[in-house]
């Protein structure tokens, strides 16, 4: 077994593909512990502190249900109510924190202040989505397509369709990178990955044996993949001015039914990390749908809702997932 204790989380390139191989077997034995009524706690005593600098369902309810699954305690810090980075600075937080918490699960805005509360408070600190990174998530992408596919993950060829540009753009390319995987990003020039992440998804790739593509050719993307995965045109923290200039560059990058055929694949599963908008029925989507005459964005209602949607499993795997970072950094 491998030894992951008092390791923070930050980004998947601090793990080796063997650290996160054996992340993952340990959330697939946790999820069948748990079905099974069989799961064991390890976390008693333990408290971990969830900072939220911006809005979350699932990775806010994935680390209070694993931590409670595992007899830890949890403390949940908003966006608002706290002095953290308006009257206190991270580096002092993270020092406070760390004196009264066994853990810190962080969502903000630059990866900076994530990396700076690993560095100052002494205990793991785990990385719940940045600018940059949203290394979580991948755990319970990587676990969902395998729970799909009857290969091994570094058979599996995936495509990402929009805005590349972003926490899930980068997290699944250099995840992917990592697991030696067939790894194609599709979107216009403008939402590519920083270069820097770019080469370093290559280099990974060079020892890894993965396959990198970035084209901004939905045919050349989606030919003979596994899954077809796609994420907002707009993230948290950006403008609502950006709706416009995305919509116009992302619009041939949408994940409708004719896109699902074009992988040749009949059992390519459709992907989504969620919130999606898919429909109208938000209030964010209403918004979009009055200002624009858009019923969906990033994908079609027919897709979302078609039985080659896996995304209330991954949404699910998310909590099986985080389960696993907390027991291999804290528990015994
Ligand atoms: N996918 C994800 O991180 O969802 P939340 O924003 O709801 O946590
Ligand atoms: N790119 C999205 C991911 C949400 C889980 C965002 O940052 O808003």
């Amino acid at each position: 077994a491998f030894n992951l204790k008092n390791r923070s989380f930050l980004t998947l390139r601090d793990y080796t593909p063997k650290e996160i191989a054996f992340l993952l077997k340990l959330a697939a034995d946790l999820k069948a512990a748990k079905y099974a009524g069989t799961e064991r706690p390890v976390l008693q005593g333990k408290d971990i502190a969830l900072i939220f600098e911006k809005s979350s369902t699932r990775t806010r309810v994935g680390f209070e249900v694993a931590a409670y699954d595992q007899g830890a305690r949890v403390t949940y810090l908003g966006p608002s109510g706290n002095h953290i980075g308006h009257k206190e600075t991270v580096k002092d937080t993270a020092r406070v924190l760390g004196r009264i918490y066994d853990a810190i699960e962080y969502r903000g805005f630059g990866q900076e202040v994530v990396e700076t509360l690993a560095a100052y408070a002494g205990v793991p600190v785990y990385n719940g989505l940045t600018d940059e990174f949203h290394p979580t998530q991948i755990l319970a992408d990587f676990l969902t397509m395998q729970e799909h596919v009857d290969k091994p993950l570094h058979q599996v060829a995936y495509a990402f369709l929009g805005d590349a540009g972003n926490n899930m753009g980068d997290s699944l390319l250099i995840g992917g990178a990592k697991m030696g995987m067939d790894v194609r990003l599709c979107a216009p020039r403008a939402c590519w990955p920083e270069e820097s992440i770019q080469r370093e998804a290559r280099e990974i790739a060079e020892h890894t044996g993965a396959r990198v593509t970035l084209t901004e050719s939905v045919d050349e993307a989606v030919r003979g993949v596994d899954f077809v995965y796609t994420d907002v045109w707009v993230s948290m923290g950006e403008a609502k001015e950006k709706w416009a200039e995305r919509i116009k560059l992302l619009k041939p990058y949408q994940v409708t039914r004719e896109v699902m055929e074009k992988t040749g694949n009949p059992r390519a599963c459709f992907m989504h990390c969620l919130p999606a908008f898919h429909n109208a029925e938000t209030t964010v989507g209403a918004e979009i749908q009055r200002e624009f005459g858009l019923d969906c964005m990033e994908v079609t209602e027919e897709v979302f809702e078609s039985p080659a949607s896996i995304v209330f499993d991954q949404a699910e795997n998310r909590m099986h997932t985080i389960k696993a970072v907390l027991v291999a950094t804290l528990g015994g």
